[in-house]
């Protein structure tokens, strides 16, 4: 089946923005929710993933109003405060909502059940349920941690220190949303440094968090307990992984000249910047400042001629989402792109390296694995196209393609559009205001 296709074109020009990052959505949500008094939040992620994290609030008893498109208020009910709910909560497509709501309400003593789609009910929850069996609460899984599963929270909980064994932001943050609701200090140790959102945002909401990188290679983070957070007014920043799309779309596109502003340009999430202006892109940063405890800028972004180049392992942590669109980037370069250290791509949305090597290779573009490395060698703009490809429940990977679609010599199609709306509902729209040509099949 064809959802969309898309087609090649000669320019993509304007000037845009992105949907508030999603990343900071669920989190000003979570930590809105167990704060005293009301939260303001301008500029909320409204997708899939950010509205089954605010029913699943709703559904604890947290007052969640959408004020406007752009205002949503939270009557928060203070740290410990959340009551058990009635239903299965069912969080669709969302690990991050997902393993974040696990931990935080971990350390209440209710009973909560959860569930997702079959994206979600695949993916690994085991990274999630040790350090919070650590701690005291019970998780009721049928088998190997996956959901469906129960979380048996407990109040009597104790504060942990624990290693990652995976650099991942969503186990950092699942341990330290559970560590506010514990007396005394829960801390994470890092060996790799992930997305630090949970940490600038409780700290911007008045908890006590000491983060300790003395140490090479190594950073503790150590939250202090039962903290009295305080309701804030909070504007999120554009999703640097939704730009990332266009950005792209922008540099393998002849005549292009794009400017997205307001966009999230935390150093821990523009990974994605710092290698395609390696392989040579013209990105410029402007009007660089710090809102709600984040940087934010305007990026500008125009045609380019790229070459291949290796992205060490080290940076994965900071592009973790994007190598589907650097693919894309690399499939259009000129030379070899080796991508290194990807295992963590494996467990994504859908197994991305396989979803990106089998959509490539439909594609008409030389991609290979090595162990956990991924190789794609560039066409020169020269991508053959001419087939659909499949999306495997994965927004990225969609919306990745249609890119590759805007200079590819034959359209490019995906079975599923779906999924989009997981993260960015307004893509096709957004991209076709810029001069894509990205069409439904009725
Ligand atoms: C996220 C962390 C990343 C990323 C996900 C969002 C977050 O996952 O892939 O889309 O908001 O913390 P991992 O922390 O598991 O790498």
């Amino acid at each position: 089946m064809i959802s969309l296709v898309s087609n090649s074109i000669n320019t993509f020009r304007g000037f845009t923005r992105v949907p508030g990052d999603k990343s900071i959505s669920h989190r000003a949500l979570m930590i809105g929710a167990i704060s005293v008094g009301t939260t303001d939040i301008h500029g909320l992620l409204i997708s899939d993933d950010v509205l089954h994290t605010a029913n699943a609030l709703e559904e604890m008893g947290v007052n969640i109003e959408r004020k406007s498109n752009c205002l949503w208020e939270i009557n928060g009910v203070g740290v410990g405060g959340l009551r058990e709910p009635n239903k299965t909560i069912d969080m669709g497509n969302s690990g991050t909502g997902a393993r974040l709501l696990m931990g935080l309400v971990a350390t209440h003593s209710i009973k909560v059940h959860f569930t997702g789609d079959d994206s979600l009910r695949k993916r690994p929850m085991e990274r999630i349920a040790t350090p919070l069996a650590q701690m005291g609460t019970r998780i009721i899984a049928q088998q190997d941690n996956k959901m469906p599963l129960t979380i048996m929270g407990t109040r009597m909980a104790v504060p942990i220190k624990y290693s990652l064994p995976v650099p991942s932001a969503q186990i950092k943050s699942a341990i330290l949303l559970a560590g506010l609701n514990v007396p005394g200090e829960t801390s994470v140790i890092e060996s790799w440094r992930s997305r630090n959102h949970t940490e600038l945002m409780l700290q911007h909401f008045g908890a006590k968090v000491k983060i300790n990188d003395e140490f090479e290679n190594k950073r503790i983070i150590t939250l202090r307990g039962q903290p009295e957070l305080e309701g804030k007014k909070i504007t999120i920043p554009g999703d640097p992984s939704s730009a990332a799309f266009l950005i792209v779309a922008a540099l393998i596109t002849q005549n292009s000249e794009i400017t997205i502003h307001d966009v999230c340009i935390n150093p821990l999430r523009t990974g994605l910047i710092t290698t395609l202006k390696e392989m040579g892109a013209n990105i410029e940063i402007h009007n660089s400042r710090i809102e709600a405890g984040e940087p934010v800028a305007d990026l500008i972004v125009r045609s380019s001629k790229l070459n291949g180049v290796v992205v060490p392992a080290e940076r994965a942590p900071a592009m973790i989402d994007e190598y589907p669109i650097l693919s894309v980037a690399a499939s259009n370069a000129i030379g070899t792109t080796r991508m290194q250290g990807l295992a963590e791509l494996r467990v994504k949305e859908s197994d991305r390296l396989t979803a990106i090597t089998d959509g490539l290779k439909a594609c008409g573009v030389n991609v290979n694995t090595d162990q956990d490395d991924l190789i794609v060698t560039g066409t020169k703009n020269n991508v053959k196209g001419g087939v659909t490809v499949e999306t495997r429940m994965d927004h990225r990977i969609a919306m990745s393609f249609l890119v590759l679609g805007l200079n590819a010599k034959n359209p490019i199609a995906i079975d599923d559009e779906k999924h989009i709306s997981t993260s960015f509902p307004s893509f096709v729209s957004l991209m076709n205001d810029l001069g894509a040509q990205i069409r439904k099949v009725i």
